[in-house]
């Protein structure tokens, strides 16, 4: 399909119903902004060529798309056809045939709908091809009006008759043009409807008007146009999309005890035999291994978590936690971190941009930042690396082997050898060599009847 399609996303939706200050189409849905959907459905189907259309004061969206796609800019929102006009420059760019038009607020786009309007289109030598589908509640969405079997005209709900407003097939936004038929019906939209916008639905009547031929083609996947204008449109796409992505896992051997609270996003992988326990919320592109135990109440984001790890009541993000290690409960890793292979991580540990060697342990209350520790270290409870001094961060290196005493603290930048020891409550601010013990504290000094001679002085 590569050279055959362009597609036009739309964009510049203000969200002015979805009560929001960012633009509508990044509104998420599992975590992941309606139009992040559309884009990776267009690149599935193999349309790569795409543009879309945002406002002309957004940032968002070209932040978070932008070296994917072509942007053009919207001044003022006119409506869909008039989008479209503003995306005039690359039309007359691309090189293929035809031009998809897809809305930016359904996610749920396929590639099997948009192959199979291309089949459609193609077969039908069609200007026009409407993806169409049948909705029991067609409420808020335009009607396919037809005639003897033909799509004559696209009514939107305010400008329906009755009888029009009757008719559940309606249209999904998803336009296939042929590019000369597009170009030729831009230059005649007009905006005679209850919104006074330029529509791009007129183009059915337009085309048809022109003798051409302009077919409809119903999705085999109703879903297809559900779209959200608010955020109660916006929670059942949520719930339906939750619903889906968790039967896929289960289908694929993923193990649920009980689905309270578990939301998964679309792009997370799960190998079989993983066990997902309650209260799971599971985002960006984060890989589970086999036989990993998630849960209960934790939350990974673009974390990858190999085969038989263990993760309870805790936080991952953007690291890598190796086979067979265990973390938690209530625990946070933070980006950048490698746990090595049996680690062993307990309660209220905070690691970040750190790497941990295989069976090192660290079992409560100890905060690891800007750190390279080697294999089977033991920290004691309470451990602090000191990696800013307010201004700079600086990293603190383990060497394996080596026992760190309870409630020592490791002024970085320092390097602790291989198979040293840090005495209990030592503030560690030089390099400790190989084998050795550090201690860094004042000896301690009992004095005798001390507590006696204190409380009878207080007496007199
Ligand atoms: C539109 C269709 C309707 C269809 C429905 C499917 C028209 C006139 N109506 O209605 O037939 O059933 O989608 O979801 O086309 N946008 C812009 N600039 C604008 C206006 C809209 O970029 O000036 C973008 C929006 O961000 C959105 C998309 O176009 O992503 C659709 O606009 P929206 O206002 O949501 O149209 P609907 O009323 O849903
Ligand atoms: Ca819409």
């Amino acid at each position: 399909m590569e050279n055959s399609i362009s597609a036009i996303v739309l964009g510049a939706g203000l969200g002015k119903r979805m009560k929001t200050n960012k633009p509508k189409v990044m509104c998420e849905v599992l975590f992941k902004p309606m139009i992040g959907w559309v884009v990776d459905a267009l690149e599935k189907a193999g349309v790569n060529d795409i543009c879309v259309v945002s406002a002309a004061d957004d940032t968002m969206v070209r932040d978070y798309l932008h070296e994917r796609v072509y942007f053009a800019q919207q001044k003022e929102r006119l409506g869909t056809g008039h989008a479209v006009m503003c995306a005039k420059e690359f039309l007359q760019k691309t090189e293929s045939e035809n031009i998809l038009v897809v809305c930016g607020d359904a996610p749920f786009l396929d590639e099997a709908t948009v192959r199979k309007a291309l089949v459609v289109h193609t077969q039908q030598n069609a200007a026009l091809t409407v993806v169409s589908a049948f909705l029991e509640n067609p409420t808020g969405y335009g009607r396919c009006v037809e005639e003897n079997g033909k799509l004559i005209k696209i009514v939107e709900e305010r400008d329906a008759s009755e009888p029009e407003r009757a008719i559940c097939f309606v249209n999904s936004g998803i336009l296939l043009f042929q590019k000369a038929a597009l170009l030729q019906v831009l230059e005649q939209f007009t905006c005679n409807n209850a919104q006074q916008e330029y529509y791009l639905t007129q183009a059915v009547e337009l085309l048809n008007q022109a003798g051409q031929t302009v077919c409809a083609c119903q999705s085999g996947n109703p879903d297809v146009v559900l779209g959200a204008n608010d955020k109660p449109a916006l929670y059942a796409l949520n719930e339906k999309a939750r619903a889906a992505v968790l039967r896929r896992h289960m289908e694929e051997g993923v193990e649920f005890v009980n689905l309270d609270g578990i939301v998964i996003g679309p792009d997370v992988q799960i190998a079989p035999d993983a066990c997902i326990l309650p209260g799971c919320i599971l985002k960006g592109h984060t890989k589970i291994g086999a036989g990993a135990l998630i849960g209960p109440n934790s939350e990974l984001t673009d974390a990858i978590i190999e085969e038989g790890a263990v993760i309870r009541q805790s936080v991952v993000s953007e690291s890598k936690v190796c086979q067979g290690a265990r973390i938690g409960p209530f625990s946070q890793i933070r980006p950048n971190c490698i746990i090595g292979k049996n680690v062993k991580i307990g309660d209220f540990v905070e690691v970040k941009n750190s790497t941990l060697g295989e069976k090192t342990s660290v079992a409560h209350l100890t905060y690891i930042g800007d750190s390279d520790v080697g294999e089977h270290v033991n920290f004691g409870c309470g451990c602090v690396t000191v990696n800013y001094d307010g201004v700079q961060k600086y990293r603190t290196t383990i060497g394996s082997h080596s026992f760190i005493g309870c409630n020592t603290n490791l002024v970085a930048p320092v390097i602790v050898g291989e198979g040293a020891y840090t005495a209990a409550g030592t503030t560690i601010t030089k390099d400790v060599p190989p084998g050795a013990l550090a201690i860094g504290r004042v000896k301690q000094e009992n004095k005798s009847e001390w507590a006696r001679l204190k409380l009878t002085s207080k007496k007199k």
